[in-house]
């Protein structure tokens, strides 16, 4: 098997190309592990997991164009609906060893696994609690963070995304949002729905810096990016 390893255009992800196909990759923090049964591959000293667009709705967006990517090494994310930490082990490599995860989820049951990944990954902190109360967590998370990133398939996902965003970051923090459309409207278009969700957002100070279709990886699904462009 002949592999090889290229940085992709956003810092802290990789691409591996494998028998003339490109995945998306992520160096990972702790040696050998495979977190979901992703293949690990080492080169040149490092170990590279295999990131899956049908797992993670972000590699997803990143494969499907995402023009920006506001987690970078180094950041301190608050990642709501954290499940049992497929995507969270991913950003976990990303932000490496001086970033930090607070990775929130509300069933103690999925969140079993995301406690098993904070024992190897230092920068994952598992916060067992409801988004829907950002000041319940406040102690965990202590200070401002420079991203939310959330995918919680809620029918109030924007009030919840809005009130973290409000209460844990500043002018020119960003915001990332998985819109399952099916949780909020099962009626209506979807492109109704997420027309009536991304104006809902930009009409509470946010400037939409992107809006990616995850179809055919995610059916009814977007990714919304999100800068703050006026004080909350
Ligand atoms: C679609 S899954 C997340 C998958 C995960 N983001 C990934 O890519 O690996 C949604 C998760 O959000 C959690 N969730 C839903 N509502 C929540 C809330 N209000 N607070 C915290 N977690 C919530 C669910 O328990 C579920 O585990």
């Amino acid at each position: 098997m002949n592999v090889t390893v290229k940085q992709h255009r956003f810092p802290g992800i990789f691409l591996m190309e494998e028998n003339g196909k490109s995945s998306l990759s992520t160096r990972s923090l702790v040696p050998r592990q495979s977190v979901y049964g992703e293949k690990v591959i080492l080169i040149e000293n490092n170990h590279y997991r295999f990131w899956s667009t049908r797992r993670s709705k972000l590699a997803a967006g990143i494969k499907n164009g995402l023009r920006e990517m506001p987690i970078q090494p180094g950041s301190r994310v608050l990642y709501l609906g954290a499940s049992s930490g497929t995507t969270v082990s991913h950003v976990s490599d990303i932000v490496g060893p001086e970033g930090v995860v607070y990775a929130v989820e509300f069933s103690s049951q999925v969140a079993r696994k995301l406690i098993w990944l904070s024992e190897s990954r230092s920068n994952i902190i598992p916060i067992i609690s409801d988004a829907r109360y950002p000041s319940s967590y406040a102690p965990l998370v202590g200070g401002p963070v420079d991203i939310v990133y959330q995918d919680v398939a809620q029918s109030d996902q924007s009030r919840i995304f809005l009130d973290n965003l409000s209460f844990y970051c500043s002018l020119g923090a960003y915001g990332i949002l998985a819109i399952k459309a099916r949780s909020i409207d099962s009626v209506s278009e979807t492109s109704d729905i997420f027309e009536r969700e991304v104006a809902n957002i930009a009409s509470q100070g946010m400037e939409i810096i992107d809006n990616v279709n995850l179809e055919p990886l995610e059916k009814d699904h977007r990714l919304v990016v999100v800068r703050i462009a006026e004080e909350l």
